[in-house]
């Protein structure tokens, strides 16, 4: 049996179409986490429905990786927007995760307030004093690459996402993330995936469709963009089934 790709999704409207476009389907259910699992091609992929947040992320892409041993894992859904350039409907294809709630506060006094501004991001690991920056899979990231013309909907653009729980609206804010760090976009669920993929060795990509840009008035959250990045998704794992055969 060949070792399954999965897919990830972290809500109901982010992982329908998925299921749609998958034959042989069959819901199970692991310790009260959705997967579906069926076959493109005749090649084996898992849809998994996560929840939001990286809490729910972390434990679906363990348990996904306990029960199918698979040979990738493609982590979608929407984002929002730290680059100005960006708007609904583009997708970031993310060659790297950050997380931008791992930080350390400098030091104020009683009543001094508080200024996430000067706040430094940082992974906390022994030894380590930086911001680890995880890389995606070199395979998967050409990959996206080839199918990006396929993308009709807006933009396809490579780079870093920010991953955390929380939801930045503070114009300054995701100005600082990104230009200081560089993140095109922001979710909730990426960090965890990356992170776990890189400890287990499995290759691993995000697809992020901005769902909003919190810094253009008009581009308020619209979760059905969440189409969009499933889309993108699938032309990928078309691609990753053929060039595994
Ligand atoms: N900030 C954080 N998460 C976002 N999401 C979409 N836009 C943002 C944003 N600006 C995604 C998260 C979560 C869902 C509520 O929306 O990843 O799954």
């Amino acid at each position: 049996m060949k070792k399954p790709i999965i897919i990830q999704g972290a809500m109901e409207i982010e992982v329908e179409y998925l299921i749609k476009q998958i034959e042989n389907i069959k819901k199970v259910n692991i310790q009260g986490y959705e997967f579906y699992e069926g076959t493109m091609n005749n090649y084996p992929i898992v849809i998994s429905k996560t929840n939001c947040g990286e809490i729910e992320m972390s434990v679906a892409t363990i348990l996904g990786i306990l029960k199918y041993n698979p040979i990738a894992i493609i982590n979608q859904g929407t984002a929002g927007a730290h680059d100005l350039s960006l708007c609904q409907h583009d997708i970031v294809v993310g060659t790297s995760c950050i997380n931008i709630n791992s930080f350390e506060a400098m030091a104020k006094e009683k009543g001094q307030g508080s200024n996430p501004l000067s706040w430094e991001l940082k992974t906390f690991k022994d030894g380590i004093d930086e911001l680890i920056e995880i890389p995606a899979s070199e395979e998967l990231i050409e990959l996206a690459n080839k199918v990006k013309h396929k993308y009709t909907n807006g933009k396809v653009v490579f780079g870093i996402l920010g991953g955390g729980d929380g939801w930045n609206k503070e114009w300054d804010r995701i100005d600082w993330l990104n230009k200081n760090y560089h993140t095109l976009c922001e979710d909730m669920e990426s960090i965890a995936t990356y992170t776990i993929c890189k400890k287990q060795n499995i290759p691993v990509i995000g697809i992020r469709v901005i769902s909003n840009n919190e810094r253009i008035k008009k581009q308020i959250y619209d979760k059905t963009i969440g189409l969009d990045s499933q889309k993108f998704a699938i032309e990928l794992c078309k691609e990753c089934i053929r060039s595994n055969k």
